[in-house]
């Protein structure tokens, strides 16, 4: 994927960048269960529907943009994926992908375990009741605040990220009295096939220590050698939106050869390797996302067949999936309010949200999927741009899509695969009110995050 703009032109814009689809769906009413909720369907007045409530009452209710989230399909997901890694294993659902309370609940209902990387998501975690033994806590740049509190909280993993932070943690840990179970995060050097901005296992990057040039290994050396840190296992991320195995095998292997390694020069064997997250999702009819159970048994069978020849037993794996669980659990409901259909090019729409709402188009490219989800029509498709309301160009929510030519302001689309980095990236630009999310279930809906206020933004400004 290019990050340089096109050159700008008389009819730049008509230049579909590589990779972006093209030709409309055969019906724009149909809402393909690949990239909405489950729950989701179009009832018999042509209105879509998500838990049994119609889109038209939920907007009525909760106003626009406004994220809902289908909780049953989340708790679906979470199953799928606890069930398919069975009791071996530790499915840690990654919070950054989106983390509130009522989400932490699930969670802990549906027996996952969590991730968190920041002081925040930590104390969002601790005020839902997480118990701290299953929250694993990471960041490339940890203050010693976080640490602080990660270890006098009892969490079950701090995962290292540099030689600075083995001794910061292990210092914390002797301090409050507690010997802190740790992983050390490794890169490994694979090329994930994913953009740029969300690679993350090649060696230039921030994250991690690398395999290459023994500097893991030196890594294990020093944390064995501190007393008040129990080494578990050995972690490693290569980077997110990924539909190819190929890359996890590659780090599999090479962390596998990190363990033998250990038990070589230590006769240590390391009990634990977590894969990280990364499992990509269908944003459009055209991905094909992989099953939580193929994954499942792809990965311990890399696992399991290098162990082997390396004559270890196998050890506990864990994975930290955020997208695949939540990402295709919510949509984002707007309202149409201007259209410009610009000749010989596409017609703009822009809804009542956009780059706030939904940074992910302008940041990495990220196409998206949308639907006109308040009524039927069958009207011709229109090649449609999808853009929101703030003071930049590149404020596209989707970048090319098909909407029926009859759409007008008023209308309510939809933009489904939300779930994930979409609220929880979300800003204030141009002081924008951050949606809510709501979640839906069996027919009814509540919010888990409210909708914020000008009273809210005025609060953060202390007027001096
Ligand atoms: N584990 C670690 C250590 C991670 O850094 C991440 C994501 C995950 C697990 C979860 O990855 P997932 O399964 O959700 O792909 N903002 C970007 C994604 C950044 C991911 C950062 N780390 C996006 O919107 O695509």
């Amino acid at each position: 994927m290019s990050r340089s703009a096109h050159p700008a032109g008389p009819r730049h814009g008509d230049v579909l960048p590589e990779g972006h689809y093209t030709a409309p769906a055969a019906d724009l009413n149909v809402l393909d269960p690949k990239v909405w909720a489950r729950t989701v369907a179009r009832d018999d007045d042509g209105v879509a529907t998500v838990g049994g409530i119609q889109v038209t009452r939920l907007a009525e209710e909760f106003g626009t943009p406004a994220y809902f989230l289908d909780e049953a399909d989340f708790r679906a997901r979470c199953r799928a994926w606890a069930d398919a890694f069975g009791a071996d294993a530790d499915v840690y659902y990654a919070g950054k992908a989106f983390l509130s309370r009522a989400v932490v609940r699930w969670l802990h209902e549906e027996g996952l375990n969590l991730d968190v990387c920041s002081g925040g998501e930590l104390a969002t975690a601790l005020a839902a009741g997480m118990p701290a033994e299953r929250i694993a806590f990471h960041g490339n740049n940890k203050s010693d605040e976080e640490i602080e509190r990660a270890v006098s909280a009892g969490v079950g993993r701090i995962v290292l990220d540099s030689f600075q932070e083995i001794v910061r943690v292990a210092h914390t840990a002797r301090r409050l009295g507690r010997r802190q179970p740790v992983q050390i995060r490794v890169t490994v050097g694979v090329e994930a096939h994913t953009h740029e901005f969300i690679a993350t296992a090649h060696e230039d990057q921030k994250f991690g220590i690398a395999l290459a040039g023994g500097q893991a290994a030196e890594a294990v050396r020093r944390t064995l050698a501190l007393d008040d840190l129990e080494l578990t296992g050995i972690h490693s991320h290569i980077g997110s939106q990924i539909f190819d195995m190929a890359g996890f095998e590659v780090s599999a292997r090479r962390v596998v050869q990190l363990l033998a390694e250990v038990r070589d020069e230590h006769g240590v064997e390391l009990p634990e390797i977590d894969l990280g997250g990364g499992l990509g999702i269908a944003y459009t009819s055209e991905d094909d996302p992989r099953e939580p159970y193929d994954i499942a048994k792809a990965l311990s069978d890399i696992v399991t067949r290098e162990c082997e020849s390396a004559g270890l037993a196998t050890p506990r794996i864990s994975v930290e999936p955020g997208r695949a669980i939540v990402g295709p659990t919510a949509f984002t409901l707007y309202e149409v309010g201007t259209i410009k259909p610009l000749e010989g090019l596409r017609t703009y729409v822009s809804v009542d949200g956009g780059m706030s709402d939904n940074i992910r188009t302008a940041l990495y490219d990220a196409e998206y999927s949308v639907a006109l989800v308040s009524r039927r029509s069958d009207a011709e498709p229109m090649l449609a741009r999808v853009v929101g309301k703030h003071c930049e160009s590149g404020d596209i929510v989707v970048r090319d899509a098909f909407l029926p030519a009859d759409l007008a302001p008023g209308d309510l689309v939809a933009v489904p695969a939300t779930g994930a980095y979409c609220r929880s990236m979300a800003s204030n630009y141009n002081h924008a009110l951050r949606p809510p999310v709501v979640a839906v279930k069996d027919g009814g809906a509540r919010v888990i995050v409210r909708r914020e206020t000008e009273e809210d933004l005025l609060r953060l400004d202390v007027g001096e």
